[in-house]
């Protein structure tokens, strides 16, 4: 029997995370697989989770079949959002059988605003805010009224934000409303599903293949000279999060608990 008292706490777990095919999603999965969980990766393309499964495999010949799983789900459609992640949820855990313990999302879609608030458009809203805020919503509102995800405090649900909202940059008006609406939403998750765990990372920026095809000099512009800050709110049981760290901020962290 192992002896380890802490890298073993996700041994067996069940994790669903969104947006797993690239970038940080897919990193989180090959952590996960590192820590013997069995995850379910999904995104909306099919083409695209199974060349994740193929990349994980080669990566992790020893993980079992049933370790890792897909499921497609587009989450930029407003309409049906609801009924498409409550079926999600009831596949995966079987029904209840087999609850989920984890969420993570880091699903975001690619969005043209290049003239930041000259090129807003009310597609580029619905379909921004749908996969980065309605879905975390709706996944909320799923747990508190199912049994598909086991409701504990050693359960948790993590979502991605980002820096925008403490010092936007100029034309940056939509992407601080979104990683502002996160933070604002996971406190709330945060009481109202306790004593699951609400979490959420706000990254600063980070050379994903979210950048492939921007040219070099906008690329090296994003990743040198934004906003540098990468900060971390977890919620622990019965509390909203807790600001826990800013890595390399140049804009000082909330001074307030909450
Ligand atoms: N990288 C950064 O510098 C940075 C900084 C701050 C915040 N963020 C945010 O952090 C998150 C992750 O960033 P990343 O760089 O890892 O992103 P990424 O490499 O572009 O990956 C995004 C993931 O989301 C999935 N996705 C896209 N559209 C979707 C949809 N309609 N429904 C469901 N899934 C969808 C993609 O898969 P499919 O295409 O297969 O659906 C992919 O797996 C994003 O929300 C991003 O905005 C990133």
């Amino acid at each position: 029997m192992s002896t380890f008292k802490y890298i073993n706490k996700l041994k067996g777990q069940r994790i669903l995370i969104f947006g797993a095919t690239q970038g940080m999603g897919y990193a989180v999965a090959e952590a996960s697989i590192e820590h013997e969980a069995n995850i379910i990766i999904s995104s909306s393309n099919p083409d695209k989770l199974s060349k994740a499964v193929e990349r994980l495999r080669k990566s992790y010949p020893q993980a079992s079949k049933e370790q890792i799983s897909t499921i497609t789900c587009d989450l930029s459609q407003i309409d049906g959002m609801e009924e498409r992640l409550r079926e999600v949820l009831k596949t995966v855990s079987e029904d209840g059988a087999k609850p989920i313990d984890h969420i993570v999302s880091t699903a975001g879609n690619q969005f043209d605003l290049a003239d930041g608030i000259k090129s807003v458009t009310m597609d580029i809203m619905h379909k921004t805010m749908s996969v980065r805020l309605l879905a975390p919503v709706f996944l909320g509102k799923i747990i508190a009224t199912s049994s598909y995800f086991n409701k504990s405090y050693n359960s948790s649900m993590t979502f991605t934000g980002g820096s925008a909202h403490i010092r936007p940059p100029p034309g940056w008006s939509v992407v601080a409303l979104i990683s502002g609406g996160i933070e604002g939403l996971i406190k709330g998750l945060a009481v109202d599903l306790a004593p699951v765990r609400v979490n959420v990372v706000q990254p600063g920026a980070i050379d994903t293949e979210s950048f492939t095809g921007l040219p070099e000099q906008i690329k090296d512009n994003v990743l040198h000279h934004s906003v540098d800050h990468t900060a971390v709110w977890i919620s622990y049981a019965k509390r909203t999060p807790t600001f826990i760290r800013a890595h390399n901020a140049s804009t000082p962290p909330p001074k307030t608990r909450f």
